[in-house]
């Protein structure tokens, strides 16, 4: 089947999208308001965007035309923010932090998800994250102002906390950090079931 973009309309592109990217890793991301409102969701438009320097992407998309999601307002205010991993423990809690809440309402006192100061950035990150990256805005990618258009958050990781049971010589173990994809719906998938291939 042969399925062109103008053909169709855009919540029909975007369950093709979602369901055919798949699995994608879950940001889970904090961030602050100028007056100090404390937010957080999940994100699983994601991902490493450069290593040196060591750069991390994610995408809030418009909710309607030209509404944004309170992450990417405090983002435009403030430049920075914390990507913290979501484990299969945090599945449901994340899930909880996701709800449209009003802006100035903490997702992070909603969810019940304890959280702890950060070193070098405003928002505070997610305690019991194996890892979390603090960020300072490097640009914003607008990429439409219609509905379910992106706004791709690039941000310069300027420190890095991971537990220390879950780090050795820079590795983390992925059994700790037992991450969590989503797939399109209501799916998540597990990362327990690996297979190793030697380059
Ligand atoms: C697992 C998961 C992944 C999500 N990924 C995205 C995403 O990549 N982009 C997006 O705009 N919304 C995504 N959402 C929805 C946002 O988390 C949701 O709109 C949230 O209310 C935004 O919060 P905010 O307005 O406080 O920023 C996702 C939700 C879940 C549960």
């Amino acid at each position: 089947m042969l399925i062109l973009p103008e053909a169709i309309d855009a919540s029909q592109m975007y369950k093709l999208l979602i369901g055919a990217v798949t699995p994608r890793p879950i940001a889970w991301v904090s961030s602050m308001s100028q007056s100090g409102q404390v937010n957080l969701a999940p994100f699983s438009f994601f991902t490493v965007a450069s290593a040196n320097p060591p750069v991390l992407c994610f995408n809030p998309l418009y909710r309607g035309a030209r509404e944004e999601k309170d992450t990417l307002a405090n983002i435009r205010e403030q430049n920075e923010f914390v990507v913290n991993t979501v484990s299969y423990r945090d599945l449901e809690v994340m899930n909880l932090s996701c709800h449209d809440l009003p802006p100035g309402h903490n997702e992070f006192e909603y969810a019940n998800v304890a959280s702890e100061a950060s070193s070098k950035v405003a928002p505070p990150r997610v305690a019991n994250s194996v890892a979390s990256f603090e960020c300072r805005l490097n640009q914003i990618v607008d990429l439409g102002d219609q509905a379910l258009s992106g706004h791709l958050v690039l941000g310069d990781v300027v420190a890095v906390h991971v537990q220390d049971s879950a780090i050795e010589d820079y590795r983390i173990d992925s059994d700790q950090l037992d991450a969590i994809g989503r797939m399109a719906g209501t799916d998540y998938t597990l990362t327990r079931e690996r297979v190793q291939l030697k380059r």
